[in-house]
């Protein structure tokens, strides 16, 4: 039996990912494709105790702590569900994965990319994403977009703009080494065309409509 693919999605707060991923997965499903949605930190009862942990703005969680924490949710994410679910021929599509702590321990927190990726690459082992969607939105609209939403901010939420504007320079050169891998696709376009644009560019590993 072929190995599920792993699909992600990054981007920053507010740019569409949970958006693209409910759309999508009645897309991939309408093309015959078996595919679980999962959402990070979080998608196990261990990862989800974990997940309410570092984004309580109550506690004081240092960046290194959050980074760990991040990194020990995605461990027990993929040994429980993701391995598991590619190894019977599942696809999985995930709603942030390593890229985010690249991104937002290594740019936006200033640990730099090279030391979260040992932590992470330490934690998901063989699960890497087959491809990655990277929404770029700017950084105000996409958080105008997440403050229409009513519940209360997180920790990484409250953050101020320079934090994002390392966050989305972090994404930009995780993509530049490897555009094989990350397609961009613009989140400013209304989610009809984002989704049309995430199958394009996951087009080379859908099977045949015959
Ligand atoms: N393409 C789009 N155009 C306009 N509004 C959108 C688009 N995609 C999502 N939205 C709206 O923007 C808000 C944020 O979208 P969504 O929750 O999908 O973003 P997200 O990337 O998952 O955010 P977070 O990182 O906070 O989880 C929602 O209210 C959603 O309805
Ligand atoms: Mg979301």
């Amino acid at each position: 039996m072929n190995r599920g693919r792993l699909i992600t999605i990054e981007g920053i707060d507010g740019a569409g990912k949970t958006t693209l991923a409910a759309g999508l997965i009645d897309a991939l499903r309408a093309r015959g494709i078996d595919v679980i949605p999962l959402r990070e930190p979080g998608g196990v009862p261990t990862a989800e105790r974990i997940r309410d942990l570092v984004i309580d703005p109550e506690l004081p969680v240092s960046a290194r702590t959050e980074a760990l924490l991040y990194a020990a949710a995605r461990a027990q994410l993929v040994e429980e569900a993701i391995e598991p679910l590619l190894a019977r021929g599942t696809w999985v599509l995930l709603d942030r994965f390593i890229d985010s702590s690249l991104a937002y321990q290594g740019g936006g927190r200033q640990l730099g990319i090279d030391a979260v990726r040992a932590i992470n690459e330490f934690a998901i082992r063989t699960a890497c994403p087959d491809r990655t969607l990277l929404l770029t939105i700017d950084p105000g609209r996409g958080r105008s977009r997440s403050h229409s939403r009513t519940r209360e901010l997180d920790r990484l939420e409250r953050e101020q703009d320079d934090f994002f504007e390392r966050t989305v320079a972090a994404y930009e050169e995780l993509r530049s080494q490897d555009p094989q891998r990350i397609r961009q696709i613009d989140a400013a376009q209304a989610p009809e065309q984002v989704l049309q644009a995430a199958l394009g560019e996951l087009a080379d590993l859908l099977p045949d409509p015959s």
